[in-house]
Parts: C-alpha cells; structure tokens; sequence
C-alpha cells in the first residue's frame, strides 16, 4: 500500500528535500517520533506548524534505547496509519529510515550526556539515554531543521536533548510540547496500549498522585513525606514495581532537600502496572 504522505527513507533524499525548502526561504521544524502514533504526537506536528513553514516527521524505533528484556520486538508498529494520521495533521514529509541507514555496519558511536541523564530513569533503564541521545544528535544532523519539538511527556528525555543540543553546539532550537491527557488524566503514550481493562482504570491514579504532591509542595510542605505517601499510594492501588517519585529541579533534575521547596520543580514518577511501565510528570 502506498504511504499517504511523501516518505523519504535515505540521508540523501531527506537532505535535498530540506535544502530545497531552506533555498526557497523556508523554516523548517522536525517532529522525531517512534511512530504508534496517537493525539500527542499530532499536537508537536501542530506546535511544529507554529514555528516552521514545513514539518518533517521521522519515525525510526530506535533499538539502541531498549535494554535486553525490553519492549523492542513488541512495541506497535503501523507506518501506513502513523503516514495518515501525520498527513491529516499537515505534515509535509515522513522521514522513515530503515536500521542499516541509521547503523550502518561498523557503527561504534556512542553519545553520554552527563549530569541529567545519571539518575530516575538513567538508573531504572540503564543505556537508555545513551541510545536516545545518540540517534537523536544523529537525526537532527541528518534533517538540520530549524526547530525541533519534542514532547514533555518525556520530561527527563527534554532536558538530555536540550543540553546535548547546547554541548554539541547543534544549530536547532529544541521546544518542549506539553503533554496530551486522556479525560481521566492519563498521559497519552504509544505504551497505554498494553494496558488491561482492569489496568487502564487503575492507571490516571499516577497522574493524580503526582498532581497532589506538586499542589503540597506548592503550599509550602516539605518534599520527603510527599514523595513518600505518593509511592505508598501507588503501591497500595497495585502499581509494582515504583521505580520513583521525586521532586526535582525543573531544569537539571537535581535532587531537592527534604524541606519545601523554593524555584523551579519538577515532580516525575514512572511505575509499572502489569507489563506496562508508565511515567508522568507535572510542574510544581
Ligand atoms: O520520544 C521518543 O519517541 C524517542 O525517544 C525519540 C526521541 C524519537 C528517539 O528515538
């Protein structure tokens, strides 16, 4: 079946269709995604329409950031809908590489940005950041876009890329795309998927849990027995294991003290239920 949006699968193709546009005076913003696409994914294409004359989507499901044991092989797949769904948000072009035009044989790169990627879920998937930060320097220098956007659903990836983008001197301005919720709070993620019936009732309970941490600590309440009550009520309703949840600065995730909490922060959790390992985050 042919893809209903234009689809370019090499460097070559990508780089010419961009050149041609920046030659005609163009802005050009990029969209990476893992495809499985849903709501969220369309809202960056929307976001990436404000701040560029042409959208380019890629969708590449990037081995490197599964660990062993992972969700590679299982993660869903389905490029001709994804193409319809981008095309019906006003995307121009899909970029969708194969594995050998990403890692060619003989690939030995590997990018570690430091400092923010170490803890939460640097520790719960170690390598993780390390594949994420690899093939995303790797896109944004195969597209070159303008603009990049990127989804803050994924609070943690966000500030990799923005400091990768910023040590890498890399000519793109990264935005953050605020996260898309089901009516009950839960975040959208290709992942929700998995989840059972009985599950998926038990899921918005996250985004509640970690709402009211941010409103206490907000009022001035200290941050350790906030994040304690928080995972006790995770586990109580059957999410198993908790990996985390924390209180964070917004910008380098650094770990706050136990006492209130004074500038920015971010409150962050990621648990499992069943097979599906979930993550949110809110501002505080
Ligand atoms: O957020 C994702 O979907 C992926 O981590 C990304 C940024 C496309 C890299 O594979």
């Amino acid at each position: 079946m042919q893809n209903p949006l234009d689809t370019v699968r090499t460097v070559a193709d990508l780089r010419a269709r961009v050149a041609a546009w920046k030659a005609a005076g163009e802005k050009v913003a990029m969209v990476p995604t893992m495809g499985a696409l849903h709501e969220g994914h369309l809202s960056l294409v929307e976001l990436a329409h404000t701040h560029a004359d042409r959208v380019v989507a890629s969708i590449f499901v990037n081995p490197t950031q599964f660990a062993p044991g992972e969700d590679f092989e299982a993660y869903p797949r389905g490029e001709a809908r994804d193409a319809g769904l981008l095309a019906g948000a006003g995307c121009d072009l899909l970029y969708a590489p194969g594995l050998a035009e990403m890692y060619a044989p003989g690939f030995s790169t590997t990018i570690i940005v430091g400092g923010v990627s170490e803890a939460l879920d640097g520790t719960a998937r170690p390598g993780h950041f390390n594949g994420v930060a690899t093939v995303v320097a790797k896109l944004l220098v195969q597209c070159g876009p303008d603009v990049a956007i990127f989804g803050e659903k994924d609070y943690q990836q966000l500030q990799i890329i923005r400091r990768l983008v910023a040590d890498l001197d890399l000519p793109v301005t990264i935005i953050g795309g605020p996260t898309r919720r089901a009516p009950d709070g839960l975040a959208l993620s290709s992942r929700n998927a998995y989840l059972t019936p009985a599950e998926r009732h038990i899921a918005p309970l996250l985004h509640e849990v970690i709402s009211e941490v941010a409103r206490a600590v907000a009022l001035g309440g200290p941050v350790g027995p906030a994040e304690t009550d928080a995972r006790s009520r995770l586990e109580a309703a059957g999410f198993a294991p908790v990996d985390y949840v924390e209180v964070r600065g917004a910008h380098d995730l650094e770990r706050l003290g136990p006492g209130p909490v004074t500038g920015h922060a971010r409150v962050l959790a990621a648990a499992r239920l069943g097979k599906t390992r979930l993550i949110d985050n809110v501002a505080v």
